[in-house]
C-alpha cells in the first residue's frame, strides 16, 4: 500500500507534497517522510502521521520545489522512524520512496553486503536504492539509466520516485503492479499514487504501465522507457474529478459523508443503465458482450474483504434470477490453488479501488486460462479496469473512509441490474418480474434515504452495546452475507471481535458463545424462512443473549422478542441487502466512535491493499 506523490515545478514543493500525503494517508499512515531537494537531499520522516510529520519539519530546510513524499503501510519492518521512506543511498545523495514490496531483498541485500554497502533500515526498500547506486556507480551512468537497470532485478512490486541531490530538476519514477499517476500541469509536473494529490493542479494524467520507467525535467520534457528501454507512445487522458468529492463536506467523518451520500451513490450507479417504465436495462460494458454471458457455462467472481461480500450475494442473484451456476472465490485463494478456468466461464472482479494485489493476480490468472473477464470497480482508471476484457463502473466517487460503505451498495446495484439483464436475456423470469424488478430499483434510494433518517434510533442502540467485547451477526439467504458485512465493519473501525453466520448454523457452535453478555444481531427482514428466523431469535432469548434485530415495518412479532429493533421499508427478497446493509454500517460507526476509535483510518489497516 503506501502512499506516494512527487512534484517538480516553480513552486515551493513542501506544501503541496503535504497537502498530497494527507490525501493518500487512506493508503497507509505507520509514517510518513518528505525529501526536498535544494541543493542538498533534505529528508524528514517519522513514525505516525502526516500531523506527526509536520511537528518534525525544520521550516528553514525545507525550502525548495522539487521533492516527493510518502505515507507507509508496512509490509518489511515495524512502524518506526528509521523504517519510514524516504531511504536514501550510502553517500545519500539518492533518495527512494516505494510502495509495494522487492521480494528479492535478501539476495540483492546480501550481494550488496558484500560490495561494502551496509543499510540502517529493516526495510526491502532501502536495497533498492542501494542497488540504483551500485549500479550507477560502477557504470557512470544517469538516474533514470541506472533505475531502469536496477529494475531489471527486481522480483515483486514496485511504484517508486527517485531523486537525485545533485540533480534538483529531474524526478525519475517507475512502477509494477502498484500504481503510479504522472500529473502534466501548467509548468508543473507530478507523480503520485492516484490522483487526488493531483486534481487540484491538472486533469490531464498519464497512467503509468507495468515495468514502465519516466524521467520528468523540470522544463516539462519527460520520456517513458520499458525497463526494456522500448520508448512508449503513452496516451495523455482527462480525469474527471473534482476536489469537493475529496472533501469531508461538514460531516465529522469521511465513513459518516459516505454512508448519507448512498442514495445519490446508488442513483448514479444505475444512471442511464435502466427504466422501469420503458422496460428496459443495460450495461455499456456488457452489451458487446452478451452472447458470452448468455453462454457461459459458469461465472466466478472473485475479490476480497467487502467486495467479496458483495459478490456472494450476487451469487444467489445470478443463480435465481439467470440460473448461471456461480461460484465465489477469495481472490488470494484462488490464484494459488490452480482452479479449473475454462474459455467458457466469465471471470467477474469486483474492487472498489481497482488496485487490490490479490484481486488484481487472479484477474491476470484467469486471463492467461483464456476466460473472459469483466471488472466492476469504482476507481476510474485503476488497474483492474485496465486488465479486464470489459466491465462497469460503479460510480459511487471516491470513497476515503478505509471501511468501506457507499460502493459495496453501489456493487450490489450493478450486480443486481446485471442478475437481472442475464435472467431477461436467458429467459429465466417473467416480463412482468423483470419489470417489477426494475421498478424495485429504481426506488432503493428513497428508501435508503428513509432509513438513514432513523439514525438517531440506531445510535441510541450503539450507546447501549458499545462497551461489549463480542458481537454475533445472523442472516440467512440474502442477508446470510450482509451479516458477515455487518460483523467486518464492527471489527474493522471498533475492533470489537464480531462474527457473521447464517441464522441456522448458530446452533453448530457459535451458541455456545451467547450469554446475557453477547450481542446478537438478526437481519430478519426475509419474507422466506421467517419462521425459522424467528425461532432462531428464540433460541438466542433462551439463553440470554441481547437481540438486536433488523425487521421489515410492521413486523410486531419480533419486536416484542427482540431487546431492540429496527424496522426498514419492504422491498423484494433479492434487493434486501441494499438496505438491511445500512443500519449495520450505521451501528458500527456510532460504536467506533463513542468507542474513541479512529474510524476513517483504523489500525493496521489501509484502503487499498496492493501488497499480496
Ligand atoms: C472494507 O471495509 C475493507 N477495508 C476491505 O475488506 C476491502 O473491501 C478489501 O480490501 C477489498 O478492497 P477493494 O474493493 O478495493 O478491492
Ligand atoms: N515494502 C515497503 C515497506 O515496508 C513498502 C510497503 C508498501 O508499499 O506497502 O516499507
Amino acid at each position: 500500500m503506501c502512499g506516494i506523490v512527487a512534484y517538480v515545478g516553480s513552486k515551493e514543493a513542501y506544501p503541496i507534497i503535504i497537502e498530497g500525503l494527507k490525501r493518500l494517508e487512506y493508503r497507509g499512515y505507520d509514517s510518513a517522510g518528505v525529501s526536498i531537494l535544494n541543493g542538498t537531499m533534505n529528508t524528514f520522516k517519522c513514525k505516525g502521521k502526516v500531523t506527526d510529520l509536520e511537528q518534525v519539519i525544520v521550516k528553514e530546510k525545507i525550502k525548495g520545489t522539487a521533492g516527493m513524499g510518502h505515507t507507509r503501510w508496512a509490509t518489511h519492518g515495524v512502524p518506526n522512524n528509521i523504517n519510514a521512506h524516504p531511504h536514501l543511498s550510502g553517500d545519500g545523495n539518492l533518495a527512494i520512496v516505494h510502495n509495494g514490496i522487492i521480494e528479492n531483498y535478501g539476495t540483492l541485500r546480501t550481494a550488496l553486503e558484500k560490495l561494502g554497502h551496509s543499510f540502517v533500515s529493516d526495510t526491502d526498500t532501502e536495497v533498492l536504492i542501494h542497488l540504483i547506486e551500485e549500479i550507477r556507480n560502477t557504470n557512470d551512468l544517469s538516474l533514470e539509466e541506472a533505475t531502469r537497470r536496477a529494475l531489471q532485478k527486481v522480483v515483486g512490486a514496485y511504484a517508486i520516485v527517485v531523486l537525485d541531490a545533485n540533480d534538483p530538476d529531474k524526478i525519475v519514477g517507475a512502477k509494477k503492479s502498484s500504481p503510479l499517476v504522472f500529473g502534466l500541469g501548467d509548468g508543473e509536473y507530478f507523480l503520485a499514487s492516484d490522483a487526488s494529490p493531483i486534481v487540484k493542479y491538472t486533469d490531464k494524467v498519464i497512467y503509468l504501465e507495468d515495468e514502465e520507467v519516466i524521467t520528468i525535467h523540470r522544463n516539462g520534457d519527460y520520456e517513458i522507457r520499458t525497463i526494456e528501454n522500448e520508448l512508449t507512445d503513452p496516451e495523455v487522458q482527462q480525469i474527471d474529478l473534482n476536489i469537493e468529492e475529496l472533501e469531508k463536506g461538514g460531516y465529522e467523518h469521511y465513513m459518516l459523508k459516505e454512508i448519507y451520500q448512498q442514495p445519490q451513490t446508488i442513483a448514479e450507479s444505475m444512471r442511464g443503465r435502466l427504466s422501469a417504465d420503458e422496460g428496459w436495462a443495460k450495461l455499456g460494458g456488457m452489451e458487446q458482450h452478451l452472447t458470452r454471458f448468455k453462454n457461459a457455462k459458469r461465472i466466478i467472481l472473485t475479490a476480497c474483504g467487502t467486495s467479496w461480500h458483495a459478490a456472494m450475494i450476487a451469487e444467489y442473484l445470478f443463480e435465481e434470477f439467470a440460473r448461471i451456476p456461480t461460484e465465489v472465490e477469495y481472490a488470494s485463494e484462488f490464484r494459488y490453488r490452480n482452479p479449473i478456468i475454462t474459455p467458457d466461464d466469465v471471470i467477474i472482479a469486483l474492487s472498489q479501488s481497482g488496485e487490490t494485489a490479490d484481486t488484481l493476480a487472479a484477474v491476470k490468472l484467469a486471463k492467461s486460462k483464456g476466460a473472459f473477464i469483466y471488472g466492476i470497480v469504482n476507481n476510474v482508471g485503476s488497474t483492474i479496469p485496465r486488465t479486464t476484457d470489459s466491465g462497469s463502473y460503479i460510480h459511487a466517487g471516491p470513497e476515503i473512509g478505509v471501511a468501506s460503505t457507499k460502493a459495496f451498495t453501489s456493487q450490489l446495484t450493478v450486480l443486481t441490474l446485471m442478475a437481472i439483464i442475464l435472467g431477461h436475456l436467458k429467459g429465466k423470469i417473467s416480463e412482468g418480474y423483470y419489470r417489477q424488478l426494475l421498478s424495485e430499483l429504481e426506488s432503493v434510494p428513497s428508501l435508503v434515504a428513509k432509513i438513514l433518517a432513523k439514525a438517531d434510533q440506531i445510535k441510541y442502540i450503539a450507546g447501549e452495546i458499545r462497551n461489549t467485547s463480542n458481537a454475533l451477526y445472523l442472516g440467512r439467504g440474502y442477508n446470510f452475507p450482509v451479516a458477515l458485512e455487518g460483523a467486518l465493519k464492527l471489527k474493522e473501525i471498533s475492533y470489537i471481535h464480531a462474527e457473521g453466520y447464517p441464522a441456522a448454523e448458530m446452533k453448530h457452535g457459535p451458541i455456545a458463545l451467547i450469554d446475557m453478555y453477547m450481542p446478537v444481531v438478526v437481519i430478519a427482514t426475509n419474507k422466506s424462512a421467517h419462521e425459522k428466523i424467528v425461532s432462531n431469535i428464540q433460541e438466542v432469548k433462551a439463553r440470554k443473549g441481547i437481540v438486536v434485530a433488523i425487521v421489515t415495518e410492521g413486523d410486531t412479532r419480533i419486536k416484542e422478542m427482540a431487546d431492540f429493533t429496527i424496522e426498514i421499508p419492504y422491498i423484494e427478497e433479492p434487493l434486501s441487502p441494499l438496505l438491511s446493509v445500512i443500519p449495520l454500517q450505521l451501528l458500527s460507526y456510532y460504536i467506533a466512535v463513542m468507542r474513541g476509535c479512529n474510524v476513517d483510518q483504523p489500525r493496521n489497516l489501509a484502503k487499498s491493499v496492493t501488497v499480496e
